[in-house]
C-alpha cells in the first residue's frame, strides 16, 4: 500500500466534479488498491474522511472513519466505522430547524477550521467497494462528516459553506478559543441523535 500526497487548496482537481465509476472499473485491481491506499492515507493523516480528488483522482469514491480513541484531530466526535462510498448521493431528511453548525477542518486546507451549516439527518445511497448497494441514514455529527466528503466529489470545499467567515481560525486557536464551546454543542447533538 502507498501513502498518497494530499491535494492542497488551490489545486484544480479539488474543484472538479468527480466522475462516476462503472461496476467494471470498481472491480479492477488498480481501483481496489487505490481504495486501500486511501484508507491508509486517511488514517496516517488523522482524517475523519477522505475523498478521491484529495489524492488527485477525480472519481466518485470517498470514505469516512472516526475512532475517537485514536484520532487526534477530532477526539470529541462519535465513533463511525470505516465506510467506503462509491458513486454516493444523499437526500435531506432533516427539517430546517434541525440544521446545525459543524466546526470543520479538512486535510486539503491544513491548519484551518470554520463553522459550516449541515443537515442533521440524511439518507445516503451508494455502492460499497464491492459494488453492493448501500442505503442508510446518517444523523448528527456523522451526517456532517458525510456531507463534507460528498461535497469533495462535487468540487465543493468547506470554506465555500462557512456561514460566518469570522469563525475561521487556525487549529491552535480552535483548541484555545472555540473547542470548549463546540464540544458542548457536539455533545448536545450526539445526545439528540446518538451519533
Ligand atoms: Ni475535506
Amino acid at each position: 500500500m502507498t501513502l498518497h500526497k494530499i491535494a492542497q487548496l488551490g489545486h484544480p482537481i479539488l474543484r472538479q466534479k468527480a466522475r462516476l465509476l462503472t461496476d467494471e472499473e470498481l472491480a479492477e485491481p488498480a481501483m481496489q488498491t487505490l481504495i486501500d491506499d486511501m484508507i491508509e492515507t486517511m488514517r496516517d493523516a488523522q482524517g475523519a474522511g477522505l475523498a478521491a480528488p484529495q489524492i488527485h483522482q477525480s472519481v466518485q469514491v470517498c470514505m469516512v472513519e472516526m475512532d475517537p480513541e485514536r484520532n487526534r484531530r477530532y477526539p470529541y466526535c462519535p465513533h463511525i466505522p470505516l465506510t467506503v462510498l462509491v458513486n454516493p448521493r444523499f437526500t435531506v431528511l432533516s427539517t430546517a430547524d434541525e440544521r446545525f453548525e459543524n466546526f470543520e477542518g479538512c486535510l486539503s486546507l491544513p491548519n484551518l477550521r470554520g463553522r459550516v451549516v449541515r443537515e442533521a439527518r440524511i439518507r445516503l445511497q451508494a455502492w460499497d467497494r464491492r459494488g453492493q448497494a448501500l442505503d442508510f441514514i446518517a444523523e448528527g455529527l456523522s451526517a456532517g462528516t458525510y456531507q463534507h466528503e460528498l461535497d469533495h466529489l462535487n468540487g465543493v470545499l468547506f470554506v465555500d459553506r462557512v456561514c460566518d467567515s469570522r469563525s475561521l481560525c487556525t487549529t491552535e486557536h480552535f483548541d484555545r478559543f472555540e473547542k470548549e464551546r463546540f464540544v458542548g454543542e457536539a455533545q448536545r447533538l450526539v445526545a439528540r441523535y446518538g451519533s
